[in-house]
């Protein structure tokens, strides 16, 4: 990060401008999610599903290809990015048979089944294993040749996700470039990105600006508060105004592809997100801030607000990430990324009224304990009956007759009495188990549910 270009930012007062933009209904912007997998107890493929599906998430990205995960997704609405990890490239940018039986293994073994939409390429290959930069464009043209082979390139994208380090001089934005000693495969792959029409990845985490610039950037920028006008960060040579970082962030990708004539690419944000604990070198990293940063970010993608450089084209970004990866290693920010703890518990609840149905719900700050999708009838109803009986909770609802007897099945019952365990309880850590049968949710089941909140 250039400091000595940050002061180039200067703070004007102005008046903002809201540009008003037609709706396309096909081009929906979206916010998806990350899921790593550095986790201690990562819930089962089939219960993963039932988990986004509850949460009303339609976008995922892998970090490898799981086929079980895969075979999980199969006839949901889940769309989903896989990955050829970095360990991978190799194999595949050397030799086209690897690349289309890694096709042929991963993408039309569940295409169109499973609702694959791209291909990431490694992930930040050239600032992390620079040593396969060479290979990292033939793996990704021996890829595509296997996808026209299977006739699926229209279909799904393929592209490989850079840190934002590969753009120097990001602010103001109308001055960055790509690090010229990575031209050799910057340009070739925005040519191919062009040609296919994919999108240029980006990981990009206002967190780590505002952290290695404290004091330049503040933090109402980095967090997408609300600013006043004179707090606003003006690009000296376009006088673009900034409320956000990350928009400064994704439109310094936009003039670095202008810088080398490259138009008709658009940026996809592959990564970002803010950790909620950290180390005592990581005071940043709060509940507080985390909450409001994924939360304001949810609000700016779907309000298709788009950047300062490009109102009309709003970047989809995937939210860095679903779980707290627990066994990842120190600084403790690395194992607190997560929106919800491995159990499926939310680690804060966000805050995202009026923005659709994304994790939605969720604005009243309500959690409701329901039952898990795909456990057995059986298992539930012990679980039901321990629940009205020793659990004492208030089943008096679902008994025949009662508001809440319909629809009689043992689901709905179950899902009735552990919400008011769970109420009873306090909501407090463990009353939303049931001997791992119940999870909890942000999201308002919209059934016959006990609440008193
Ligand atoms: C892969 O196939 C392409 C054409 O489809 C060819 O140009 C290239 O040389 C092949 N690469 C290898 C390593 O065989
Ligand atoms: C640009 O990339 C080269 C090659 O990876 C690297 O050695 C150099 O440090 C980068 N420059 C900056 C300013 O990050
Ligand atoms: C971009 O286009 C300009 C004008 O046509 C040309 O001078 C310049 O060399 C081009 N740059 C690249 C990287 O192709
Ligand atoms: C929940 O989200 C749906 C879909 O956006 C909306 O129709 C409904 O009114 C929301 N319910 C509440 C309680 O906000
Ligand atoms: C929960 O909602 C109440 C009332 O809407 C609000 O005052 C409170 O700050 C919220 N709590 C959290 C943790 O968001
Ligand atoms: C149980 O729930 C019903 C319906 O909400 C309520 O009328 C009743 O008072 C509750 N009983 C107890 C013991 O809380």
């Amino acid at each position: 990060m250039a400091n000595s270009k940050l002061t180039l930012f200067i703070f004007l007062y102005f008046t903002v401008i809201y540009t008003a933009k037609a709706a396309d209904p096909d081009s929906e912007p979206f916010v998806g999610v990350n899921i790593g997998t550095d986790v201690s107890n990562l819930l089962s493929p089939a219960d993963l599903v039932s988990f986004l599906q509850g949460q009303k998430i339609t976008h995922i990205r892998l970090y490898g290809a799981d086929l079980d995960i895969l075979k999980a997704l199969a006839k949901t609405k889940i769309r989903v990015i896989i990955s050829v990890p970095n360990n991978q490239l190799l194999a595949i940018g050397t030799s086209n048979s690897t690349a289309a039986s890694w096709v042929g293994r991963n993408v039309v073994a569940f295409y169109p089944e499973t609702l694959i939409t791209a291909i990431a390429v490694g992930d930040e290959v050239l600032t992390t294993v620079p040593s396969s930069a060479p290979v990292l464009l033939p793996a990704i043209e021996s890829l595509y040749s296997a996808l026209v082979t299977a006739n699926l390139h229209t279909k799904i994208k393929i592209s490989t996700p850079h840190a934002a380090s590969i753009i120097l001089d990001p602010f103001p934005p109308s001055q960055a470039f790509f690090n010229q000693s990575l031209s050799s495969v910057m340009l070739p792959l925005l040519q191919f990105l062009s040609r296919t029409q994919s999108p240029l990845m980006m990981n990009f985490y206002p967190y780590y600006v505002f952290m290695q610039n404290k004091g330049v950037v503040p933090l109402d920028n980095s967090l997408f508060k609300p600013l006043t006008p004179s707090k606003e960060m003006v690009d000296p040579n376009t006088l673009l105004h900034y409320t956000n970082v990350l928009d400064a962030m994704i439109d310094s990708a936009y003039f670095s592809m202008k810088n080398l004539n490259i138009t008709d690419v658009e940026v996809l944000v592959t990564e970002s997100g803010w950790p909620s604990k950290g180390d005592s070198k990581e005071p940043y990293a709060t509940i507080d801030n985390a909450d409001t940063y994924n939360s304001n970010l949810i609000k700016h993608v779907l309000d298709r607000s788009g950047t300062p450089f490009h109102p009309e084209v709003t970047s989809n970004v995937y939210i860095y990430e679903l779980f707290n990866e627990d066994l990842r290693s120190p600084p403790v920010s690395e194992a607190n990324w997560g929106l919800f703890y491995a159990n499926s518990t939310p680690v804060y609840l966000l805050h995202v009224s009026g923005s659709g149905t994304f994790l939605a719900n969720d604005t009243t700050n309500q959690t409701y304990c329901i039952a898990m999708d795909g456990v057995d009838s059986k298992t539930l109803q012990a679980a039901l009956d321990w629940a009205c009986g020793p659990g004492r909770a208030n089943c008096s609802e679902i008994q025949p007759g009662e508001n809440c007897y319909q629809p009689n099945n043992v689901k709905n019952h179950a899902s009735y009495a552990f919400d008011s365990y769970y109420h009873k309880e306090g909501k407090s850590p463990g009353s939303c188990d049931f001997k791992g049968v119940a999870m909890i949710t942000t999201t308002d089941p919209s059934k016959c549910y006990y609440t008193t909140t």
